[in-house]
């Protein structure tokens, strides 16, 4: 079997006030340090994306000076978690009442951020070339983008799943693309009903074979993920496919101890 770094993802999405997300954010990072000396290199990868409020508070929390200073280019291999947002605006700075740019949440010390997720791509009316764009832009801030894309239950059962996926990678995913896609089935999210080993083989495939035609041989090198009522339960099965190099988690991220048990996972898959 091929050892591959797993990627962790924790979306606490419209969680999280000051006490509880330090928390959360230490009780994370120690079971990270612990889970790099238990597994070495072959541990997880983790990011925990926090809302906008509490990027500057957990940062603050997950950096640890002292080991940043002897293995600064650990990536996470001294046991580091690092930050990611959920969201940014496509401009660097503006007339944008309310919206925060990747300018921003680099500041901030985030090194990551999600976009297109479906709650975003429903909720606020985001589409394909939005997202496109938000990705660009979040790469010129020198921001790794998760770009989210899935099916709904209503393209699934009409057979238009593999259609719907490979079109989000031709319209979301920028030219020159360095990051992440994770595949979220609209109908797995909160649901609790996380999608089979068998549905999950299935759809990477195409997903693959998109990100090659849409970015030749780097294609091969995006990470994909897995999302959607991810716990504990699941996620050793997941993590062990081939086609799977992480889990983007919701619900479980809000527990210290479920979502280190998904992290312990992926440094054994
Ligand atoms: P869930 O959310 O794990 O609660 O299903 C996943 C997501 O929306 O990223």
């Amino acid at each position: 079997m091929t050892m591959r770094r797993r990627l962790v993802v924790g979306n606490w999405k419209m969680h999280g006030l000051c006490a509880q997300s330090a928390a959360l954010a230490r009780g994370v990072r120690e079971g990270a340090r612990a889970l790099a000396h238990a597994q070495g290199s072959r541990a997880a990868e983790i990011v925990l994306c926090p809302p906008f409020t509490q990027l500057s508070n957990v940062h603050r929390l997950l950096v640890d000076h002292t080991e940043q200073a002897v293995e600064p280019a650990g990536e996470g291999a001294s046991g580091q978690v690092r930050l990611g947002a959920q969201d940014c605006h496509v401009g660097s700075f503006g007339a944008y009442t309310g919206d925060v740019s990747a300018a921003m949440l680099a500041d901030t010390g985030a090194s990551h951020v999600i976009l297109g997720h479906s709650e975003r791509r429903l909720g606020h009316g985001e589409i394909d070339s939005l997202v496109r764009d938000k990705a660009a832009s979040a790469m010129e801030a020198g921001l790794t983008p998760i770009i989210c894309l899935g099916e709904t239950q209503k393209e699934r059962d009409s057979g238009q799943a593999t259609a719907r996926v490979s079109s989000q990678i031709m319209r979301s995913v920028p030219d020159g693309f360095s990051g992440v896609i994770a595949y979220e089935p609209i109908w797995a999210i909160g649901t609790g009903a996380a999608a089979t080993l068998d549905d999950i083989v299935a759809i990477a495939a195409p997903i693959r074979s998109a990100l090659r035609e849409h970015l030749g041989p780097a294609g091969d090198g995006v990470r994909l993920l897995y999302g959607g009522s991810v716990t504990p339960k699941e996620a050793p099965g997941i993590l062990a496919l081939d086609a799977i190099d992480g889990v983007l988690v919701g619900g479980a991220s809000l527990q210290i101890e479920k979502f280190l048990a998904i992290a312990e996972a992926a440094g054994q898959a």
